[in-house]
């Protein structure tokens, strides 16, 4: 459906993509990275908001140069800059972004209620953007990109700012959508994308350095995750040979850890540790962390 292919950036001299490609279907595909490895970039690229130095995107088998009125029309585009107009009512917000995508007269209304409906700010319509809280703005960005139920839907850290409530309603919504919809998400929050990503992609300096299903990449980790318990003092030691996933203090001094290390290492400590199953936060520490 959507296809990246043999896609490089460069800034000036900062390279800042290399050679992804990678081909998308119906679902989420969840984009995690640190700061600076270039999420913000290829989802600009995919949404032709950027300019790649070399590569092509794809829809349906067609380079979205060549059919751009189609490929926008079939898009909504969450950015990770909050560039709001702040004189705008929601309402006013939605009737202009609807414009742009060349929406039909006739559904604009509709849909605005529509969208207005999922992200909460029913209530909120005729208030300015200025006015609205963070989160709030977040919410109403949120919506514009659902207008006209998107073919694709491209979201670039959607749940900053959100409160726990939103992002679990955030979740559940573009979950529901996944099944018809090619959904890719950046974020840094691993709960965001763990329970409903078909597949993963870690982007790190501009490469994909993994990617696979949740199930893939944890079983690709297996019995390099370790847990036990330990006295502060252990702790000390155990940081220099693994990096730690989880800590948490117990009565009596003592910690209970989850840690990700090669086994050989772990062997040569003075003290008892378990395997344990790997998690999607773990996968990423170990590809980001250690190497
Ligand atoms: N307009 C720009 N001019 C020059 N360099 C840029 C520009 N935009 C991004 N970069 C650089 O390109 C690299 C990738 O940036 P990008 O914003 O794509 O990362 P990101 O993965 O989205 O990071 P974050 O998690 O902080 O949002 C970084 O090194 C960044 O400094
Ligand atoms: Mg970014």
């Amino acid at each position: 459906m959507l296809e990246i292919k043999k896609v490089y950036k460069n800034y000036g001299k900062k390279r800042a993509l290399t050679n992804v490609s990678y081909q998308f279907g119906t679902g989420v595909y969840g984009l995690l990275g640190p700061n600076g490895a270039g999420k913000s970039t290829l989802l600009q690229i995919i949404t032709d908001n950027l300019k790649m130095d070399v590569g092509q995107v794809l829809y349906n088998g067609t380079d979205i140069h060549k059919n751009q009125k189609q490929y926008k029309s079939a898009l909504g585009y969450v950015p990770q800059i909050q560039d709001m107009y702040e004189n705008f009512t929601a309402f006013e917000f939605l009737e202009y972004m609807a414009a742009l995508k060349g929406m039909p007269k006739a559904q604009v209304l509709p849909e605005i209620k529509r969208v207005l409906k999922i992200v909460g700010l029913t209530k909120n319509a005729m208030q300015k953007l200025g006015t609205f809280s963070g989160g709030m703005k977040q919410r109403a960005l949120i919506s514009q990109a659902l207008l006209g139920s998107p073919q694709v839907l491209i979201l670039d850290e959607p749940t900053a700012g959100l409160d726990p409530k939103e992002r679990i309603k955030l979740r559940n919504h573009i979950s529901r959508l996944a099944e018809t919809t090619t959904v890719i998400l950046a974020t840094h929050v691993v709960s965001d994308v763990e329970s409903i990503a078909k597949d993963i992609l870690l982007l790190g300096d501009g490469r994909i350095r993994q990617h696979g299903s949740v199930e893939e990449l944890c079983s690709g980790l297996a019995g390099k995750v370790f847990e036990g318990r330990i006295s502060a003092d252990d702790l000390a030691r155990l940081e220099q040979t693994a990096v730690l996933s989880n800590i948490q203090e117990l009565s009596g001094g003592r910690i209970e850890v989850r840690c990700i290390a090669e086994p050989e290492k772990m062997q040569a400590l003075p003290f008892p540790f378990q395997t344990a199953a790997p998690n999607l936060q773990e996968v990423y520490l170990y590809t980001f962390a250690m190497h």
